[in-house]
C-alpha cells in the first residue's frame, strides 16, 4: 500500500510521521535540536540543524519499519510559521533563522502597523505581529545591512528543508500568509506592500497552493535517506494550517481548538473575510478554494503548566510515586469544585496575548480570591479562564458570519475530560476528539497524499480519512451560567488594560 511522509519542523524538534493512504499512522519519530537565545527576547535556530534532525528521523523510521523505498509515494512539509531564513547567492544560509517567538522586532512591527494602518489588515488578513516575517526583514535591513545586501532569497523554516529535498526554493500560500507581505485575498505576494517597503522582488520565493508539488526528491538526498529519487514533495502549509487539515477543519463551521502551550481556534472560510481590527488571522487555507480564520491565545496549556511548575510540587512528587501524570492529579482536585470556581476568575495572559487583545503588556490575574479558595479552585479557574479566552476567538469569527457547527479538540489539553466538558459548556457546542491526534505532521502527510493524486482534493481526503470520536454535548443551564462569568471575564481585561502598561513601566 502507498505510504506518505509528513515532516513538521517544530520549535523543539523535527517530527516525521509515516502514514498509509487511508490515514493510518505507521510510525513517528522526533529528533530535537537547540534553540538559541543570544540576547533576552531573541530566539534563533540553525536551519542546518532542522535538516540534520529531519534526515535522522526519516532514516530511523525507514530502518525501523523496513520500508521499501518504492512504497513511499509522497512527502509533505509543515513547520513553525513566520521565521526568517536568509540565503545568499550560493544558496548558503547567511545567519541563524530568527523565529516566530523572537521579540526583538517590536519597534519594526509597530512602525509597519502605523505606516500601513488598515491597509495591511485588509491585504494580509491580520495586524503585523512582532513575530511575523516582515518586521524581521526590516530589522535586518536596519541592524545588519551587510546581511541584507547579501540576501538573494528569504524563506520560511519548513521551506529550507523543502529546498534540501528538492533543490527548489518555494513556499506555499498558507505559510506565506504569515509574512505580513502576502495578498491573502489574491493568494500572491503583495506588490503594493513590497514596493512601499522598497524590498527587492527577487528575494521572494515562488508560491504554490499547499497540495501542489514543489519538486521531486533529488538524487543526493534520496541516496542519503534510502528513498527513491523523484518522489513528489508537496508545498505543504504552516503548522497551524496543516493542523487544521489534520483535524479535518476544512468546511466552514467545523472548528478545531488546539490546546498546546498556546491555544488555537481555527475554522475554514468559503470566502476571504477578515476582522477590520485585525484581531484574528485571516489566512489562505491549505485547501486551494478556501481561506481560514484563526485566533491564537499565547498561554493555554502553558497556563496550567505554569501552575504545575510553580505550585504543583506535591502533585509532581505524588505522581512520580504512583506512576501518574501530575496534571491528572491537579485536575482531579478541580473536579469537585463547582462551575465558576466559586467566584474565582483567571485571566490567562501570562505571556501577553495575541487574540483578541494584541497586548504584550497583559499579564495573568486571579480575580476574586477569598479564604475559601484552594488549589482545586485555582486549577478549575485556569481551565475556565482559558476556555473564555478561546471563546473570544470564536465570537470574533461569528461576528464575521461563521456559524459554528462542532468543535474538535486536539493537543495535550484535549486529554482532560473536565477541560473538554468546560469547553463544551462555555462554547455551548458539541465537542469531539479526533481518532488520530497527530497535529501538523498528519496534515502534511495528508497533503502529500493529495499531491500524489490519491485524493482529488483536500476536502475529499479529509472526508475519507478524518474520524471524530467521543461526542460530548453542552449542558444548557451550565452554558447560561457561564455567560455571566464570561461577561465579567471580558470586562476585567478592559478595566486592567492601562494598569498592565503601568506595571510594565515599573519593571
Ligand atoms: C502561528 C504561530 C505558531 C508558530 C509556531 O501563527 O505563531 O503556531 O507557527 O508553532
Amino acid at each position: 500500500m502507498p505510504k506518505f511522509i509528513g515532516i513538521d519542523i517544530g520549535t523543539t524538534g523535527s517530527k516525521v510521521l509515516l502514514i498509509d493512504e487511508e490515514g493510518r499512522v505507521i510510525d513517528k519519530e522526533t529528533v530535537e535540536y537547540a534553540l538559541y537565545m543570544p540576547k533576552p527576547g531573541w530566539s534563533e535556530q540553525n536551519p542546518e540543524d532542522w535538516w540534520a534532525a529531519t534526515k535522522r528521523a526519516i532514516k530511523t523510521i525507514i530502518a525501523r519499519n523496513r520500508v521499501t523505498p518504492n512504497s513511499i509515494e509522497g512527502i509533505g512539509l509543515t513547520g513553525q510559521m513566520h521565521g526568517l531564513v536568509m540565503l545568499d547567492k550560493n544558496w548558503e544560509v547567511i545567519r541563524p533563522a530568527i523565529l516566530w517567538n523572537d521579540q526583538r522586532t517590536a519597534a519594526e512591527a509597530e512602525l509597519l502597523n502605523q505606516k500601513f494602518g488598515e491597509k495591511v489588515i485588509e491585504i494580509t488578513g491580520s495586524i503585523v505581529h512582532t513575530g511575523f516575517t516582515a518586521p524581521k526583514i526590516l530589522w535586518i535591513k536596519r541592524n545588519e545591512p551587510q546581511n541584507f545586501e547579501k540576501m538573494r532569497k528569504f524563506m520560511l523554516p519548513k521551506d529550507y528543508v523543502g529546498f534540501k529535498l528538492t533543490g527548489n526554493i518555494t513556499t506555499d500560500v498558507n505559510d506565506a500568509s504569515g509574512t505580513s507581505l502576502f495578498d491573502v485575498r489574491r493568494r500572491k505576494w503583495s506588490d503594493e506592500l513590497i514596493s512601499e517597503l522598497n524590498l527587492p522582488g527577487e528575494i521572494f520565493p515562488e508560491v504554490l497552493e499547499s497540495p501542489n508539488v514543489r519538486g521531486e526528491l533529488g538524487r543526493e538526498p534520496a541516496e542519503e535517506l534510502g528513498l527513491r529519487p523523484g518522489i513528489p514533495v508537496v508545498a505543504g502549509a504552516g503548522d497551524q494550517g496543516a493542523a487544521g487539515v489534520g483535524a479535518g477543519a476544512v468546511s466552514e463551521g467545523i472548528v478545531s481548538v488546539n490546546i498546546g502551550t498556546s491555544g488555537v481556534v481555527f475554522t475554514g472560510s468559503n470566502e476571504y473575510r477578515f476582522d477590520s481590527k485585525g484581531r484574528l488571522h485571516a489566512f489562505c487555507h491549505a485547501s486551494p478554494s478556501k481561506w481560514h480564520l484563526m485566533g491564537v491565545m499565547l498561554s493555554a496549556g502553558g497556563s496550567l503548566r505554569w501552575f504545575r511548575d510553580a505550585l504543583g510540587h506535591l502533585e509532581k512528587a505524588a505522581a512520580s510515586l504512583i506512576g501518574d501524570d501530575p496534571y491528572n492529579l491537579l485536575v482531579k482536585e478541580a473536579e469537585s469544585i463547582p462551575l465558576g470556581s466559586e467566584g474565582l476568575i483567571f485571566l490567562p495572559y501570562l505571556s501577553g496575548e495575541r487574540t483578541p487583545h494584541a497586548d504584550p503588556y497583559a499579564r495573568g490575574v486571579f480575580f476574586g480570591l477569598s479564604l475559601k479558595h484552594g488549589k482545586g479552585h485555582m486549577v478549575r479557574a485556569i481551565l475556565e479562564g482559558v476556555a473564555f479566552g478561546l471563546m473570544n476567538s470564536l465570537e470574533l469569527m461569528m461576528e464575521l458570519g461563521i456559524k459554528p457547527k462542532e468543535l474538535r479538540i486536539l493537543g495535550g489539553g484535549s486529554r482532560s475530560p473536565l477541560w473538554r466538558k468546560i469547553l463544551a459548556d462555555v462554547f455551548g457546542l458539541r465537542v469531539y476528539l479526533l481518532e488520530v491526534d497527530e497535529g501538523s505532521s498528519y496534515g502534511a502527510a495528508i497533503l502529500a497524499a493529495v499531491g500524489a493524486g490519491i485524493y482529488e482534493s483536500v476536502e475529499k481526503a479529509v472526508e475519507n480519512i478524518i474520524r471524530v470520536i467521543d461526542p460530548l454535548d453542552p449542558d444548557k443551564h451550565s452554558h447560561e451560567t457561564y455567560r455571566a462569568y464570561y461577561k465579567l471575564f471580558n470586562r476585567l481585561y478592559q478595566v486592567l488594560k492601562q494598569e498592565f502598561r503601568e506595571l510594565a513601566n515599573l519593571l
